[in-house]
Protein backbone atom coordinates (compact mmCIF):
# COMPACT_ATOMS: atom_id res chain seq x y z
CA UNK A 1 0.00 0.00 0.00
CA UNK A 2 1.35 3.09 -1.54
CA UNK A 3 2.18 5.91 2.05
CA UNK A 4 0.23 9.04 1.13
CA UNK A 5 0.78 12.37 3.37
CA UNK A 6 -2.16 14.59 2.54
CA UNK A 7 -1.48 18.40 2.68
CA UNK A 8 -4.81 20.96 3.38
CA UNK A 9 -4.33 25.00 2.27
CA UNK A 10 -6.68 27.36 2.75
CA UNK A 11 -7.29 28.30 -0.63
CA UNK A 12 -5.19 27.81 -4.11
CA UNK A 13 -3.24 30.80 -3.19
CA UNK A 14 -1.29 28.78 -0.46
CA UNK A 15 -1.82 25.63 -2.26
CA UNK A 16 0.39 27.03 -4.93
CA UNK A 17 3.12 28.58 -3.22
CA UNK A 18 3.39 25.50 -0.96
CA UNK A 19 3.97 23.21 -4.16
CA UNK A 20 6.46 25.59 -5.50
CA UNK A 21 8.59 25.43 -2.51
CA UNK A 22 7.98 21.64 -2.22
CA UNK A 23 9.24 21.38 -5.80
CA UNK A 24 11.97 24.12 -5.40
CA UNK A 25 13.54 21.93 -2.68
CA UNK A 26 13.33 19.08 -4.81
CA UNK A 27 15.10 21.01 -7.79
CA UNK A 28 17.99 22.66 -5.17
CA UNK A 29 18.51 18.77 -3.77
CA UNK A 30 19.10 17.01 -7.13
CA UNK A 31 21.25 20.34 -7.88
CA UNK A 32 23.31 19.71 -5.13
CA UNK A 33 23.75 16.29 -5.05
CA UNK A 34 24.09 15.83 -8.83
CA UNK A 35 24.76 19.56 -10.26
CA UNK A 36 21.84 19.34 -12.69
CA UNK A 37 17.51 18.07 -12.42
CA UNK A 38 15.45 16.44 -14.66
CA UNK A 39 11.87 17.09 -13.60
CA UNK A 40 8.11 16.56 -14.82
CA UNK A 41 5.41 18.73 -15.03
CA UNK A 42 1.66 18.24 -14.96
CA UNK A 43 -0.13 20.28 -17.56
CA UNK A 44 -3.76 21.02 -17.38
CA UNK A 45 -4.33 24.23 -15.65
CA UNK A 46 -3.96 23.56 -11.91
CA UNK A 47 -0.66 23.90 -11.61
CA UNK A 48 -0.06 27.02 -13.27
CA UNK A 49 0.57 29.59 -10.69
CA UNK A 50 2.06 27.32 -8.65
CA UNK A 51 4.50 27.04 -11.61
CA UNK A 52 4.27 30.31 -11.92
CA UNK A 53 5.68 31.06 -8.66
CA UNK A 54 8.33 28.40 -9.17
CA UNK A 55 9.87 30.08 -11.80
CA UNK A 56 10.53 33.24 -9.32
CA UNK A 57 13.12 31.09 -7.08
CA UNK A 58 16.83 31.94 -7.49
CA UNK A 59 18.01 28.44 -8.89
CA UNK A 60 20.91 27.93 -10.95
CA UNK A 61 17.34 26.93 -14.10
CA UNK A 62 20.08 25.99 -17.17
CA UNK A 63 20.70 23.33 -14.96
CA UNK A 64 17.23 22.10 -14.66
CA UNK A 65 15.55 20.69 -17.81
CA UNK A 66 12.08 20.08 -17.57
CA UNK A 67 9.39 17.62 -19.70
CA UNK A 68 5.98 17.60 -19.58
CA UNK A 69 4.57 14.80 -17.72
CA UNK A 70 2.21 14.15 -20.40
CA UNK A 71 1.46 15.79 -24.38
CA UNK A 72 -1.55 16.72 -26.36
CA UNK A 73 -0.35 16.08 -29.80
CA UNK A 74 -0.64 19.40 -31.51
CA UNK A 75 1.76 21.79 -32.75
CA UNK A 76 4.14 24.05 -30.78
CA UNK A 77 1.89 27.40 -29.87
CA UNK A 78 -1.00 24.97 -29.94
CA UNK A 79 -3.02 26.31 -26.45
CA UNK A 80 -3.43 23.26 -25.72
CA UNK A 81 -0.10 22.62 -25.78
CA UNK A 82 1.52 21.30 -22.42
CA UNK A 83 5.05 22.18 -23.30
CA UNK A 84 4.16 25.74 -24.73
CA UNK A 85 2.43 26.80 -21.54
CA UNK A 86 5.63 25.54 -19.74
CA UNK A 87 8.59 27.26 -22.20
CA UNK A 88 6.57 30.15 -21.52
CA UNK A 89 6.93 30.38 -18.01
CA UNK A 90 10.44 28.61 -17.54
CA UNK A 91 12.14 29.31 -20.67
CA UNK A 92 13.00 33.17 -19.96
CA UNK A 93 14.76 31.62 -16.39
CA UNK A 94 17.08 29.68 -18.93
CA UNK A 95 15.78 26.42 -17.85
CA UNK A 96 15.87 23.64 -20.54
CA UNK A 97 12.26 22.83 -22.02
CA UNK A 98 11.95 20.10 -23.87
CA UNK A 99 8.66 18.68 -26.31
CA UNK A 100 8.39 15.23 -25.95
CA UNK A 101 6.03 14.79 -29.28
CA UNK A 102 7.98 16.40 -32.26
CA UNK A 103 5.43 18.86 -34.65
CA UNK A 104 5.36 16.58 -37.14
CA UNK A 105 3.82 13.59 -35.86
CA UNK A 106 0.42 12.84 -36.76
CA UNK A 107 0.22 9.15 -35.54
CA UNK A 108 -0.02 8.98 -32.18
CA UNK A 109 1.86 5.82 -31.57
CA UNK A 110 4.82 7.04 -33.58
CA UNK A 111 4.57 10.17 -31.52
CA UNK A 112 5.04 7.91 -28.40
CA UNK A 113 7.65 5.69 -29.06
CA UNK A 114 9.28 9.05 -30.36
CA UNK A 115 8.83 10.44 -26.92
CA UNK A 116 10.19 7.02 -25.33
CA UNK A 117 13.44 7.49 -27.41
CA UNK A 118 13.93 10.98 -26.02
CA UNK A 119 13.27 9.80 -22.79
CA UNK A 120 15.77 7.34 -23.05
CA UNK A 121 18.41 9.93 -23.29
CA UNK A 122 17.20 11.84 -20.30
CA UNK A 123 18.97 11.28 -16.71
CA UNK A 124 17.08 8.32 -15.56
CA UNK A 125 14.57 8.08 -12.89
CA UNK A 126 13.14 11.32 -12.62
CA UNK A 127 14.11 13.50 -10.12
CA UNK A 128 10.08 14.99 -9.29
CA UNK A 129 6.88 14.38 -11.07
CA UNK A 130 4.26 16.69 -10.19
CA UNK A 131 0.67 14.67 -11.24
CA UNK A 132 -2.63 16.39 -11.77
CA UNK A 133 -5.95 14.27 -11.97
CA UNK A 134 -8.74 14.51 -13.65
CA UNK A 135 -12.98 14.17 -12.55
CA UNK A 136 -12.67 10.70 -14.40
CA UNK A 137 -9.72 9.80 -12.30
CA UNK A 138 -7.20 10.12 -15.34
CA UNK A 139 -3.35 11.37 -14.73
CA UNK A 140 -1.23 12.58 -16.88
CA UNK A 141 -2.69 11.44 -20.03
CA UNK A 142 -3.43 7.76 -19.04
CA UNK A 143 -7.11 7.49 -19.21
CA UNK A 144 -9.47 4.32 -20.39
CA UNK A 145 -9.24 3.42 -23.99
CA UNK A 146 -7.42 0.83 -26.20
CA UNK A 147 -3.90 1.99 -25.29
CA UNK A 148 -4.90 2.13 -21.32
CA UNK A 149 -3.51 -1.23 -20.60
CA UNK A 150 0.40 -0.57 -22.08
CA UNK A 151 0.23 2.82 -19.97
CA UNK A 152 -0.40 1.59 -17.31
CA UNK A 153 1.21 -2.04 -17.24
CA UNK A 154 3.48 -1.92 -20.35
CA UNK A 155 7.39 -3.49 -20.52
CA UNK A 156 8.84 -1.34 -17.10
CA UNK A 157 11.66 0.02 -19.64
CA UNK A 158 9.31 1.90 -21.42
CA UNK A 159 9.17 5.55 -20.13
CA UNK A 160 6.07 6.90 -22.54
CA UNK A 161 3.44 5.51 -24.70
CA UNK A 162 1.24 7.17 -27.32
CA UNK A 163 -2.85 7.56 -26.00
CA UNK A 164 -6.19 7.91 -27.71
CA UNK A 165 -8.10 8.70 -24.93
CA UNK A 166 -11.73 7.18 -25.14
CA UNK A 167 -13.63 9.01 -24.94
CA UNK A 168 -11.51 11.88 -25.71
CA UNK A 169 -11.47 14.38 -23.30
CA UNK A 170 -13.77 17.86 -23.90
CA UNK A 171 -11.14 19.98 -22.63
CA UNK A 172 -8.35 18.93 -24.98
CA UNK A 173 -10.02 16.50 -27.60
CA UNK A 174 -6.97 15.18 -29.14
CA UNK A 175 -4.68 12.13 -28.55
CA UNK A 176 -1.52 12.18 -26.38
CA UNK A 177 1.61 10.95 -25.26
CA UNK A 178 2.29 9.90 -21.64
CA UNK A 179 5.08 9.13 -19.17
CA UNK A 180 4.05 5.51 -18.51
CA UNK A 181 2.79 4.33 -15.17
CA UNK A 182 5.97 2.73 -14.43
CA UNK A 183 7.73 6.05 -15.51
CA UNK A 184 5.57 7.94 -12.81
CA UNK A 185 6.33 4.95 -10.47
CA UNK A 186 10.20 5.04 -10.73
CA UNK A 187 10.55 9.05 -10.44
CA UNK A 188 12.55 10.33 -7.05
CA UNK A 189 9.85 12.08 -5.61
CA UNK A 190 6.22 12.29 -6.80
CA UNK A 191 3.62 15.04 -5.66
CA UNK A 192 0.05 15.02 -7.01
CA UNK A 193 -1.57 18.45 -6.71
CA UNK A 194 -5.61 19.12 -7.31
CA UNK A 195 -8.54 20.73 -6.12
CA UNK A 196 -11.79 21.08 -5.04
CA UNK A 197 -14.34 18.04 -3.00
CA UNK A 198 -15.12 16.47 -5.92
CA UNK A 199 -11.48 15.67 -6.70
CA UNK A 200 -10.04 15.23 -3.44
CA UNK A 201 -13.41 12.30 -2.55
CA UNK A 202 -12.51 10.61 -6.01
CA UNK A 203 -8.71 10.52 -5.26
CA UNK A 204 -9.49 9.04 -1.54
CA UNK A 205 -11.56 6.37 -2.97
CA UNK A 206 -8.68 5.64 -5.52
CA UNK A 207 -6.23 5.24 -3.05
CA UNK A 208 -8.70 3.07 -1.44
CA UNK A 209 -9.30 0.70 -4.19
CA UNK A 210 -5.90 0.39 -4.99
CA UNK A 211 -4.51 -1.67 -7.60
CA UNK A 212 -8.29 -2.95 -8.62
CA UNK A 213 -9.36 0.86 -8.93
CA UNK A 214 -11.63 1.73 -11.92
CA UNK A 215 -9.78 5.38 -11.88
CA UNK A 216 -6.58 5.13 -13.67
CA UNK A 217 -4.86 7.08 -10.72
CA UNK A 218 -5.61 4.57 -8.36
CA UNK A 219 -4.09 1.94 -10.33
CA UNK A 220 -0.49 4.56 -10.79
CA UNK A 221 -0.42 4.90 -7.19
CA UNK A 222 -0.71 1.17 -6.79
CA UNK A 223 2.70 0.68 -8.30
CA UNK A 224 4.15 3.48 -6.44
CA UNK A 225 6.58 2.60 -3.43
CA UNK A 226 8.03 5.57 -2.15
CA UNK A 227 5.61 8.31 0.28
CA UNK A 228 3.48 10.32 -1.95
CA UNK A 229 2.27 13.63 -0.88
CA UNK A 230 -0.93 14.74 -2.19
CA UNK A 231 -0.96 18.83 -1.78
CA UNK A 232 -4.99 20.20 -1.80
CA UNK A 233 -6.92 22.88 -1.72
CA UNK A 234 -10.75 23.27 -1.40
C1 LIG B 1 -3.23 17.20 -19.13
C2 LIG B 1 -2.72 16.95 -17.75
C3 LIG B 1 -3.77 16.19 -17.00
C4 LIG B 1 -4.25 17.16 -15.95
C5 LIG B 1 -5.63 16.82 -15.53
C6 LIG B 1 -6.19 17.91 -14.61
O1 LIG B 1 -2.44 17.25 -20.06
O2 LIG B 1 -4.45 17.43 -19.25
O3 LIG B 1 -1.50 16.55 -17.57
O4 LIG B 1 -3.41 14.98 -16.43
O5 LIG B 1 -3.36 17.14 -14.84
O6 LIG B 1 -6.42 16.72 -16.70
O7 LIG B 1 -6.24 19.11 -15.35
P1 LIG B 1 -6.72 20.47 -14.64
O8 LIG B 1 -5.64 20.80 -13.66
O9 LIG B 1 -6.82 21.45 -15.76
O10 LIG B 1 -8.03 20.14 -13.97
Amino acid sequence: MTEIEWWDYEDTEELAAAVAGDIQFVIESALDARGSAVIALAGGKTPMAAYEKLAQAKLDWKKVTIIPGDERIVKLGDPMSNVTALAKIFLPKGARVKPIVPDAISDYKAAGRSADALMQDLHWPLDFCLLGMGTDGHTASIFPGPDFDEALSGPKERRAVGVMPEPLPPEAPVARVTLSAAAIASSKALMIMITGEEKKTLLEQAIEQGPSSKYPIGRVLAEVELPVDIHWAA
